[in-house]
């Protein structure tokens, strides 16, 4: 008989957005009246902007003509996708890059995973906690970890606690480690992190010889002009760290798939016999090699969110879901709850009321509001005692979900 990848047991319960599911699923079994309000999942309800809309329709009809017929394409993405990004949203920043340096794909979350590939399984991981829960897994999966104690510590992580007391941003780990995870504007708490702070990831990075992995698939949410989008716009970042982008929650791209990740020339690693190899070769080796390319419509829908168009019709959708965050921060705090996050990101982190549990609040709000947050204890130990809701609903539902906590709260 096949042996299975041991490593798969040692993982908590479900993944947490499928635990959620099958929650909702038996409460609405029970209760087919009732109208239940999901701000759970970060999961956008936006259409597409128009100007993507109409170049995705010329990109399925380049596929109904010989002349412009498509088949595979380059495992790294179109030149004219790469091209584009590199112009329209690094080079303003001052971050330039080269198209060897962009590998385009079909989603953040995978990529994430997928990176560790390339990595050694001696590799010491930091990563936060609460943390988006893809970091933590696919290390488990991989077989980096023992088994996890009875916090849900995995043996072998480095975790770095991220609480009120830090403003939600992690303070240096105080063990060398050789990957760490950052997420800003950070999914679940809805924190960023300014140059300063980033700078001392970056400083702490180069100096330990370890990699960063960027999580920026929330920077279109960003307002504070004082707040970087790209962790390249840090000295020295080139040389230390990997980048992930994402059209989901950018562009509305959820259902429609593509992302990108920054792997820079310069950054390396060594072998066991301790000689330097570039990071950039072999990402490109393992996506030749696993992955064959995002479809064409997807990558021309993908360019035009950068054209002038698309990206005003885009900053509309932003500007909504942003709306959407302050008319829960503002309509929560008012009825005594504690906020954060929801200005420069689409999540608001909440504290539960005094004495109930994550997953209890989750409880409560389901059966007496019939609106559905994440539990923060699902995103790791540290987020035990917050709640996390999404911005990302429609107004009419964020409205109604804010009134019934709010007088659910007052009884
Ligand atoms: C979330 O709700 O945390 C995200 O939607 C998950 C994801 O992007 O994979």
């Amino acid at each position: 008989m096949a042996r299975i990848n041991d490593n798969y047991l040692k993982l908590k319960a479900g993944y947490l957005f499928p635990e959620i599911g099958r929650r909702i699923k038996m409460f609405t079994e029970a209760n087919p009246e009732a109208k239940v309000i999901r701000l759970g999942i970060g999961d956008v309800t936006r259409p597409l902007a128009p100007a993507v809309i109409e170049a995705f329709h010329r990109g399925i009809d380049d596929l109904t003509r010989v002349d412009s017929f498509m088949g595979y394409g380059p495992e790294q993405g179109y030149e004219w996708l790469i091209d584009t990004i590199i112009e329209k949203a690094f080079a303003p920043r001052g971050v330039k890059l080269k198209r060897s340096e962009i590998f385009i794909s079909d989603g953040s979350k995978c990529d994430c995973g997928n990176i560790l590939d390339i990595f050694d399984l001696g590799n010491k991981v930091a990563i936060g906690d609460p943390v988006y829960p893809v970091y933590n897994d696919t290390n488990v999966m991989v077989g980096r970890t023992g088994e996890a104690d009875s916090r849900g510590y995995y043996d072998g992580i480095v975790y770095i606690p991220c609480t009120a007391e830090n403003n939600f941003t992690p303070p240096l780990p105080t063990e060398k480690v050789d990957l760490i995870y950052l997420c800003f504007p950070n999914n679940p708490t809805g924190a960023v992190a300014g140059k300063a702070e980033l700078q001392k990831w970056v400083d702490y990075a180069l100096a330990n010889e370890a990699i960063i992995f960027f999580d920026a698939a929330y920077e279109a949410f960003i307002t504070d002009p004082a707040i970087p989008h790209s962790i390249y716009e840090l000295e020295g970042a080139e040389r230390c760290a990997i980048e992930f982008r994402s059209f989901s929650k950018t562009a509305g791209f959820t259902g429609v798939r593509c992302a990108f990740t920054v792997v820079p020339e310069a950054l390396t690693g060594k072998t066991a016999r301790g000689e330097k190899v570039g990071l950039n070769k072999l990402w490109n080796r393992r996506q030749s090699t696993k992955f064959n390319g995002v479809s064409y419509p997807v990558q021309r829908a993908a360019q035009a969110v950068y054209s002038a168009e698309g990206w005003r019709q885009n900053q509309e959708i932003i500007n909504y879901y942003l709306e959407n965050a302050r008319l829960i921060r503002e309509g929560l705090s008012a009825a005594g709850i504690t906020c954060y996050g929801g200005t420069n990101a689409p999540y608001i982190w909440l504290r539960t009321p005094e004495g109930i549990s994550s997953w209890e609040f989750f409880d409560k709000l389901l059966n007496e509001c019939h609106v559905v947050g994440t539990p923060g204890s699902g995103f790791g130990p540290s987020g035990e005692g917050y709640f996390r809701l999404s911005a990302f609903g429609q107004r009419e539902n964020v409205e109604e979900a804010v009134s019934r906590i709010r007088k659910n709260l007052a009884k």
